[in-house]
């Protein structure tokens, strides 16, 4: 991969262990209406009892299957969507019961998100200019001069040449694209930044110009991350912890190199087996472990552990009771009964 700032800037990374976000026991029940009188006969436990932390500087990873809830976690803590229960500390805040008023003026500036399709969200019909200028004027940040500056600045950190300035987003690549979203992110000096599924409708070569540009980014500006993906070998790359998330809940969470060497729940095991590894000699290939059985719905999870149905290791204590999200080793966190 070739660095595109090409600032050798890896070894400069700011990383502490105090944590910027903490997310208590979050749950996101979506209600199922039905019927004429649109009445609630159920609801979807898209995030159910999550908690973690991520500290300054970090890239947390969230990974798991489609419907496992990470899109709704990522919403949910930065109240997109209305926690059903849980806290949320934000550098010490609890914004999890915060008006919308109060939320703009001390926090939404400070966590911004990157999306899948940053076109869906950009007006065709703006300039690259005002496109990433846009957040500025919305939050009164700066005069016309500054802006004027910090526009230059921001086209400079992810790589576009300034006479790009007037040009439309039909002009642009998805890499490029996803450019605009970074740089339209970071117009507000955010300490946090949600980046869900930012890299997956881009070729494998695009995502990693991306994720060289964010990490380049996030060691200039002491960024922190949470990278959202189904997609584990791109979670792999970026992270330096990992949550692997199944049906609305927090399986597993390690640094990268101790989930990937040592993972635990019997879920994580099945997810790294289905994962391609390069061959090396004297080490043993993982044996494929194919889980039995559907996906239930997170509308009708399983009772005790929401993995038992399809988990190779269930016994009756998993079919009775949940497990405990616990801390088995120094920050690695599993919930399951053999541990
Ligand atoms: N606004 C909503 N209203 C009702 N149900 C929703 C809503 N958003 C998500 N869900 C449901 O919540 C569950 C979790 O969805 P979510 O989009 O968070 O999963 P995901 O892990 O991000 O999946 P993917 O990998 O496909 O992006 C799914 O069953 C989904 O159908
Ligand atoms: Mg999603």
């Amino acid at each position: 991969m070739t660095a595109p700032l090409g600032k050798g800037v890896q070894d400069t990374v700011i990383k502490t262990t105090e944590p910027i976000l903490e997310v208590k026991n979050l749950t996101k029940h979506f209600p199922i209406k039905a019927g004429i009188f649109q009445r609630t006969v159920g609801h979807v436990k898209a995030v159910d009892g999550v908690s973690f932390f991520v500290n300054k500087g970090e890239t947390l990873g969230i990974v798991g299957e489609s419907g496992c809830g990470k899109s709704t976690a990522g919403r949910t803590l930065i109240r997109l969507y209305e926690p059903t229960g849980g806290d949320i500390l934000f550098k010490g805040k609890n914004i999890s019961k915060m008006s919308e008023g109060e939320l703009r003026r001390s926090v939404r500036k400070d966590i911004q998100m990157i999306f899948q399709d940053p076109y869906a969200s950009i007006n065709p019909r703006k300039t690259l200019g005002s496109i990433i200028s846009e957040p500025m004027i919305t939050h009164h940040l700066y005069n016309r001069q500054e802006r004027r500056e910090k526009l230059s600045e921001l086209l400079e950190m992810v790589g576009f040449n300034p006479s790009f300035i007037n040009r439309y987003p039909h002009e642009f690549s998805g890499g490029q694209r996803q450019r605009i979203g970074i740089a339209r992110a970071l117009a507000l000096n955010p300490d946090l930044i949600i980046a869900d599924e930012a890299v997956s409708a881009l070729d494998v070569s695009i995502q990693a110009q991306i994720i060289n540009i964010m990490q380049d980014l996030q060691a200039e500006l002491g960024l922190t991350y949470i990278f959202i993906s189904h997609d584990l070998s791109v979670v792999r790359h970026i992270s330096d912890r990992i949550a692997v998330m199944y049906l609305g809940k927090v399986m597993e969470l390690a640094p990268k190199k101790d989930l990937f060497e040592e993972p635990l729940h019997p879920y994580t095991q099945a997810l790294l087996s289905a994962i391609p590894v390069p061959r090396k000699k004297g080490v043993q290939a993982r044996e494929r472990i194919v889980l039995k059985g559907e996906l239930p719905s997170p509308a009708n999870p399983p009772q005790g552990c929401v993995f038992h149905t399809r988990c190779p290791a269930a016994t009756d204590i998993c079919r009775n009771a949940v497990p405990e999200f616990k801390e088995v080793k120094k920050d690695h966190f599993v919930a399951c009964h053999l541990f």
